[in-house]
């Protein structure tokens, strides 16, 4: 296995390869029903799936335990900065790469699509909420954190790793996964503990829903917090981590997916006639400011 110590650490061209290999990997149903499949989101070349793959040899390689924990004492304590919401979403943008023509829908649009798709279909105000704001943790990527540490499937780590997750093969070069303390099914976890009590794998939505924790309901902060954890809502990897509560508001983890997954849309939302309605949606909920 390629040794990762001095390679690029962010091998992906911008954010969204990793939410377009997610297409490639769930791909729409509806879209494929109506026989359109997802040709009409971005078509990899194989070069281009080589850095998502290459980025999952650093995730699996250093998301340890160890690691985890480090970065929940450095950055949940949200002593980096202090902003009003929106500031936070023109901090998100600068993370759009120019160079890429097929990036013409930032993350703004992305997140905005998110958020309108569930309005349409009638969804309480907090989960279009959650709509806008479930990437905004990626913000981690301005505070010069590595791709890996940011974006990518999660999972619980302190335990085995499942196979189930994407290129779990990687993990052989994960030390967690030689060392008995965190390499049993169970790990430092008891059986059906609830995942509350577990960490998972470092990235935007921990962070997003430890940000946001004291502010919205708890469907709303299952679906921040879980958004990412494919090894679950997907493959039903880590049941025997979850209790009776974890299975009841996954169910709401469930419903936000293919909103994410699958809003993108070649119209952009209009920001300026959208605009009141989020405003007035985000001070129903939250705070003038947000502490990352
Ligand atoms: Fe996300
Ligand atoms: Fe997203």
């Amino acid at each position: 296995m390629k040794t990762t110590q001095q390679g690029n650490q962010n091998p992906l061209e911008n954010l969204d390869e990793w939410e377009d290999d997610l297409l490639q990997r769930y791909p729409d149903p509806e879209a494929i029903a109506k026989g359109k499949a997802t040709e009409k989101y971005r078509d990899y070349e194989t070069p281009a799936r080589d850095t998502v793959k290459e980025f999952y040899l650093l995730n699996h390689t250093y998301q340890t335990y160890d690691f985890v924990r480090e970065k929940e004492q450095e950055f949940l304590k949200f002593d980096k900065k202090e902003m009003p919401i929106w500031d936070a979403f023109d901090f998100l943008n600068q993370l759009v790469d120019d160079s890429d023509p097929d990036t013409d829908l930032d993350q703004m649009q992305h997140l905005l699509q998110t958020s309108e798709a569930i309005r349409a279909d009638g969804h309480p105000d907090w989960m279009v909420l959650v709509g806008l704001l479930h990437d905004m943790g990626k913000v981690l990527c301005l505070f010069g954190e590595p791709q890996w540490a940011v974006v990518g499937d999660t999972f619980p780590v302190g335990c085995a790793f499942s196979d189930k997750i994407v290129y779990s093969e990687f993990f052989e070069n994960n030390p967690d996964h030689h060392d008995s303390r965190y390499n049993t099914r169970y790990g430092v976890y008891t059986p059906n503990c609830g995942l509350r009590n577990v960490h998972m794998s470092w990235g935007h939505d921990e962070y997003v829903y430890q940000m946001l924790k004291d502010h919205l309901p708890e469907p709303a902060l299952y679906m921040l917090r879980y958004h990412s954890f494919y090894p679950q809502h997907r493959e039903n990897a880590y049941e025997h981590l979850m209790d009776s509560h974890d299975h009841e508001l996954f169910k709401w983890v469930k419903l936000f997916n293919p909103y994410d997954l699958y809003s993108k849309s070649p119209v952009p939302p209009n920001w300026q006639e959208l605009q009141p309605y989020y405003k007035a949606l985000v001070k129903k909920y939250l705070p003038d400011t947000l502490k990352f």
